[in-house]
């Protein structure tokens, strides 16, 4: 039997890409604290109709990109696609809207966690891909809508990540969509013969994601397209000034793309994405909206709500791409020259790592070559050398392996917990302020 490997789409990630995910969600938590967002952990698992209803019956995701089951108990289930659903039906379960609908604060989530969707892979879309989500429920904004801009844009900021380019759009409302989706249409049939096949589906079932096809045709004819910033009603007008207002106090840098329609229908007024120049076709790194209304869809309170999701992939990609410094993956290696230094330098391995230093430490007695050779890869920071001299003069040698600076330590010292701190933790990025 040949070896088994992981399902197509779906990927291992492997201890050296840790430490950027690591980055990732602490930039997340960091900047969740200073904004006052809180943390909130749906399950991956949902009812089917959930997604059907909260992300739309005409939308790719889905058409044909939900991983969806029958349980044992014969319900069908979904792998959620993306986390705004899951997370609206869980405010709405627990009873947390009902401080914000009776006219106090938003309330403010973020959430981190895998998503499943069926596209096609390729360089930066996988089937299985995580996101940090951002929701806040209860505020008609537009204030709020370019608070959660700016938490993205400082979460990408602290990261290091520049060459971002923020989109936004208004898609109307209940009340000037239908008629510019009409125009939509009309125009669309006009030109119909120049379509893709997809595109001509879409016509009747999904006309504003004709403008979003990447295809060269379909782009020709999306260029001369009405866009629903002509046909705003006076509300929704009102609204997106209010949000091009805020972003500008905030001092975000931002360009209208009345051409930008998102993949998921539960869209109202605000749509924004953050691209990147850095991704190849994939450019998204980022992309949200106001979603008023979802969370009666779903059959709850009318609430106003936005958010958006980062793909953590893509930032992955683009922090690589960087080349970050690298810091010590470990602070000590300890090396035994002989087997009469076993016994000390486990209590050297045990006491240091009891009083928070990291040790990486094998239990052999090795020639110092070879210790410095596992050493080096590991990326240590120190290696503590133990042989017959220093068990004779109670002292370790320590060698910190980037100046080659070496100095005696007793080894009570050591025993007792006692050692220079040393700073590690993988990959240190950008200013990290
Ligand atoms: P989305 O635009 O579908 O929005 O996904 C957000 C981000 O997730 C994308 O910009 C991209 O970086 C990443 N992403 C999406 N699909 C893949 C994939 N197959 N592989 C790798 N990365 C991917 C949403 O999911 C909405 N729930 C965002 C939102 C939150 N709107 C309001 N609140």
């Amino acid at each position: 039997m040949p070896p088994m490997t992981a399902v197509r789409g779906f990927k291992d990630i492997l201890p050296q890409e840790i430490p950027y995910y690591a980055l990732v969600e602490d930039a997340m938590r960091e900047m969740a604290r200073r904004y006052g967002y809180e943390e909130i952990r749906p399950p991956v698992l949902e009812r089917t109709g959930l997604f059907r209803r909260g992300i739309g019956e005409a939308t790719d995701i889905v058409e044909k990109e939900m991983y969806s089951f029958q349980d044992p108990g014969g319900e069908s289930l979904t792998l959620r696609p993306e986390a705004t659903a899951g997370i609206a039906r869980a405010v709405m379960e627990h009873g947390l809207l009902e401080g914000a609908l009776a006219g106090g604060r938003a309330l403010r989530l973020f959430a981190m966690g895998p998503m499943f969707r069926h596209e096609r892979p390729q360089k930066g879309r996988l089937r299985q891909f995580n996101q940090l989500d951002v929701e806040a429920f209860g505020d008609k904004g537009p204030y709020i809508d370019a608070e959660v801009m700016a938490l993205l844009m400082d979460i990408l900021g602290r990261l290091g990540i520049g060459g971002l380019e923020a989109r936004v759009n208004s898609l109307g409302c209940e009340v000037c969509r239908p008629p510019y989706r009409e125009r939509l249409v009309g125009y669309l049939s006009s030109r119909r013969e120049e379509l893709c096949e997809d595109c001509r589906r879409r016509l009747g079932t999904n006309p504003l994601r004709v403008l979003d096809c990447k295809r060269p045709g379909c782009r020709e004819v999306a260029r001369s397209a009405p866009t629903s910033l002509d046909g705003l009603c006076p509300e929704c007008l009102a609204h997106f000034d209010g949000v091009k207002g805020s972003l500008s106090a905030l001092g975000i840098p931002f360009s209208v793309d009345p051409l930008l329609v998102r993949g998921l229908d539960y869209y109202k007024r605000t749509a924004f994405e953050v691209l990147s120049g850095g991704l190849g076709a994939q450019s998204a790194v980022a992309g949200g909206g106001r979603y008023d209304g979802l969370t009666a869809l779903l059959g709850g309170p009318d609430a106003p709500a936005i958010g958006f999701a980062v793909g953590v992939e893509r930032l992955v990609m683009l922090l690589k791409g960087m080349g970050g410094r690298k810091a010590p993956a470990v602070a000590f290696y300890l090396a035994p020259l002989t087997e009469q230094a076993l016994p000390r330098s486990a209590g050297v391995a045990r006491a240091l790592r009891a009083s928070g230093h990291s040790v990486a430490y094998d239990g052999e007695a090795l020639r110092l070559k070879t210790h410095l050779k596992r050493a080096d890869k590991l990326g240590a920071a120190m290696v503590l050398m133990v042989g017959e001299d220093e068990l004779a003069g109670g002292y370790a040698t320590l060698r910190d392996l980037r100046t080659h600076a070496q100095e005696r330590v007793p080894l009570a010292e050591l025993e007792a917990g006692k050692a220079p701190a040393v700073a590690t933790g993988g990959i240190t990025e950008g200013p990290l302020a």
